[in-house]
């Protein structure tokens, strides 16, 4: 028997369809706000991210084409794991280039902290290895960031191509209501 408790969220915004209807009936192009976040993002293949699916023809791809990956990488404050906790960068990551090593990742940066618990990010992008930074779109968001739009870029601060091991830098301008 499955049974469903439902409780109610202890997000710092209500995301309740009553609370958004209610929202909704106050907005004005001129209250739009300005958020800009620095974090950084924890990924280890094999942990915070795995394969899903794979070509049959992956595996003679010098670019991995087809290669399918979904991930759920934690956001820091700071470089180290240990620092304060932000969130997590969860989405897939596709490598979706014929000619060089790049992936498509859509995601969403989902955020635990006080401030933003609750709210959400979505994102999309192209990320071609050979660059040193990248940049992706802010496509929407909920909660605090609601009709959200504007920037993600990110760039290594650490990477091990043995271990799988990756920390990003991550900067987000969003605006948003
Ligand atoms: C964030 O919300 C969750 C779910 O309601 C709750 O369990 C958690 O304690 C909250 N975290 C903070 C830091 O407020
Ligand atoms: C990557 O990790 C391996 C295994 O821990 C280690 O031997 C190697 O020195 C690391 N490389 C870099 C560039 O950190």
């Amino acid at each position: 028997m499955i049974s469903i408790v439902i409780t109610t969220c202890n997000c710092a915004i209500d995301q309740s369809p009553k609370a958004v209807r209610k929202w909704a009936k106050t907005l004005n192009p001129a209250n739009q706000k300005l958020t800009k976040l620095h974090f950084f993002c924890h990924h280890l293949h094999g942990a915070t991210a795995t394969t899903i699916a794979k070509a049959t023809s992956t595996d003679a791809s010098p670019t991995f084409f087809g290669l399918l990956d979904t991930r759920d990488d934690p956001l820091t404050l700071g470089p180290e794991e240990s620092s304060e906790r932000l969130g997590y960068a969860q989405g897939i990551s596709a490598a979706a280039s014929l000619e060089e090593i790049s992936s498509f990742d859509p995601f969403t940066f989902v955020f635990t902290s006080k401030e933003h618990n609750g709210s959400t990010l979505a994102a999309l992008g192209s990320c071609p290895i050979s660059r040193p930074s990248c940049e992706a779109a802010v496509v929407g968001g909920s909660g605090g960031f609601r009709l959200a739009r504007g920037s993600v870029t990110s760039k290594s601060y650490y990477m091990n191509f043995t271990t799988g091991k990756a920390i990003l830098e991550i900067s987000v301008v969003a605006l948003h209501y």
